[in-house]
Order: C-alpha cells, then structure tokens, then sequence
C-alpha cells in the first residue's frame, strides 16, 4: 500500500484535471466528463474502476444473465462497461 500526498497547488495527476477521460472497452470508446475543481472525487475516473473494468472485459466474472449495481458509481465508467459486455 502506498500514501501519496496531493497538493492541489502542484501539477498533480493531470488526468484527474483533464475535463475528459476516454476509454476503450467491449469493442466501444467511452467518453465521461470530469469536473475535478467542482465536485472532486465523485467527478473523476478512479484507477480502480479502469482496472476492474479491464479484468472484466478479460473475463475474469462471468456476466451473463446476472443483475448487477455499482455502489458509489462515480462517473459510471463501470456500471457502463458492465452493461456493455
Ligand atoms: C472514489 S469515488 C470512485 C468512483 C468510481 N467508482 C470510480 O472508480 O471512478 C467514490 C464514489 O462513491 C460515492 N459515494 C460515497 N459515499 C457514498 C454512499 N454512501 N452511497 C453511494 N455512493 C457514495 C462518491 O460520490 C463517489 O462518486
């Protein structure tokens, strides 16, 4: 595990900054807007959810036929990559 403190005042991760974060995923390009400055961690793609959604286009779940929500959805880059596959 690693703490890695952030300074707003600092350049700072740029894609966190960046109003727009694209994605490939399920054959489709995903494009979400962020909103850093206004409403923070809620308006950003996290790493997580790019992760997750990578393992699950690999086909590390199995989704067929299954009912899922995303809790704590964010941008919703997940539950969107979820629908799509
Ligand atoms: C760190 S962000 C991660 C967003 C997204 N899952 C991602 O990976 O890009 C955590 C999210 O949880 C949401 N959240 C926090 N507390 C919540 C709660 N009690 N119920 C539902 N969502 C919540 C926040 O609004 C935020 O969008």
């Amino acid at each position: 595990m690693a703490l890695v403190p952030y300074e707003e005042e600092a350049a700072g991760p740029r894609q966190l900054h960046s109003p727009w974060a694209t994605f490939h995923f399920a054959s489709r390009t995903i494009r979400l807007q962020q909103d850093w400055r206004r409403l923070g961690v809620a308006a950003v793609v996290w790493d997580a959810a790019v992760v997750l959604c990578a393992y699950l286009e690999m086909g590390g779940i199995d989704l067929r036929d299954r009912s899922v929500i995303e809790l704590g959805a964010g941008t919703g880059l997940l539950g969107i990559v979820v629908t799509l596959l």
